[in-house]
């Protein structure tokens, strides 16, 4: 079993970090290859709209100039996918808005292949905002008919300063019964990944 966590933070070891980390862990512990994945800080751009991934089909996206073809590699590879965001005015990270606009277009234009996989959010957040970025994320996860698992809040924690959020110790316990949740229902639904249903009448508006 592989989880692959997105850090959406530019800011490397900060409070989205330290989140995910909490997460990776129970899952470490139920013996899942975990992967950490820095995506914050990279110069991400946003889809052009080219609609090239509905006529190629080969799970790409045809700008290759930066790094979101290999992370939707891990993503095709990944039994669940956990996408960290720092709040931004209201909203995820740039470089989570790239993600999810053009992993979930090219993964419906190959026929929702990310469908059956496991997804879950995870945000930080100073004061205000914090549920808009995790629907943000949740909404990309559902279009592409992912399984998301739920925890004993909805997944955000509190802090302004780097670290801060190990302060809130709900948020930081709702982390950690997230990664619990994720490797139970991994567990379970394993064996029928392959039997997930195929979607043949996807629409190119996504
Ligand atoms: C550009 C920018 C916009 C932000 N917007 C918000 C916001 O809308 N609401 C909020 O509560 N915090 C906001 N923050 C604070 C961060 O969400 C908060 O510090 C978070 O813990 C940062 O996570 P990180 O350490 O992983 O980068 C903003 C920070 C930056 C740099």
């Amino acid at each position: 079993m592989y989880v692959l966590a997105i850090n959406g933070s530019p800011r490397k070891g900060g409070n989205t970090e330290n989140m995910l980390r909490k997460v990776l862990a129970p899952l470490d512990e139920a013996g899942w290859k975990t992967e950490l994945y820095q995506l914050g800080g990279e110069p991400m751009r946003g889809c052009i709209a080219c609609m090239k991934c509905w006529e190629n089909k080969n799970n790409k996206c045809i700008l290759d100039t930066d790094k979101l073809n290999e992370v939707f590699e891990k993503m095709l590879r990944a039994d669940a996918v956990v996408i960290g965001t720092p709040t931004y005015f209201a909203d995820v990270s740039t470089e989570i808005k790239a993600l999810i606009d053009r992993a979930g277009m090219v993964g419906l234009a190959n026929g929702g292949v990310l469908g059956g996989k496991i997804g879950a959010g995870v945000v930080a957040v100073r004061r205000g905002g914090g549920i808009h970025a995790f629907d943000s994320i949740n909404h990309m996860f559902q279009i592409s008919r992912m399984i998301i698992p739920g925890s004993t809040y909805w997944n955000l924690g509190y802090g302004l300063h780097k670290e801060e959020v190990l302060n809130d110790t709900e948020g930081v316990a709702n982390m950690t019964n997230l990664g619990e949740n994720i490797a139970w229902l991994g567990k379970a639904i394993k064996p029928h990944m392959d039997s997930f249903p195929k979607v043949e009448n996807l629409v190119a508006e996504g």
